[in-house]
């Protein structure tokens, strides 16, 4: 199982969710991989966000090792799940789908959560919105494991 997790710049909340999926993916020990990408390309190169990695330690998990890098078509091929972290992520990852399997492939990562409102904040002109943020994801990645390994087993 190749799971993507993609925000705008990769460098605030798709790190974070996927600090936060591989911490629980390792915990279960399932094996999965899981990587993250941003639709822009301005942060290319960039470890995360500072508040991003601040906030990840506070809660355990070291995500000083990951770069951003710009999501590409490819990965629409390459990875079996693609998680958008709002509205804005997810039109413009199905503009580049080309067939029904991989538009099937795209998802929205607060789908399956019940909340109302589907789109994970940006915190990037938010110093304070990083914990929400962070408690958001831990939320969704906890569901989104869930129902993965249940359409899988
Ligand atoms: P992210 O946040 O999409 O959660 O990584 C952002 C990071 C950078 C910018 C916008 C959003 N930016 O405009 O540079």
């Amino acid at each position: 199982m190749k799971i993507l997790m993609v925000c705008l710049g990769n460098i605030c909340r798709s790190p974070l969710a996927e600090g936060i999926l591989k911490n629980k993916v390792e915990q279960q020990q399932l094996g999965w991989a899981v990587d993250s990408a941003g639709t822009g390309a301005w942060h290319v190169g960039q470890q995360p966000d500072p508040r991003s990695r601040a906030v990840a330690q506070k809660h355990g998990l070291d995500i000083n090792k990951q770069r951003a890098r710009q999501f590409t078509t490819g990965d629409l091929e390459e990875f079996d799940f693609v998680f958008a972290m709002d509205q804005s992520n997810y039109s413009n990852i199905l503009s580049l789908a080309t067939t029904p399997q991989q538009k099937e492939k795209v998802h929205l990562i607060l789908e399956f959560t019940g909340a109302e409102d589907h789109n994970v904040p940006d915190p990037y002109w938010d110093d304070n919105g990083f914990e929400q943020v962070y408690q958001m994801l831990d939320k969704a990645c906890s569901r989104l494991l869930k129902i993965v390994t249940e359409k899988v087993s």
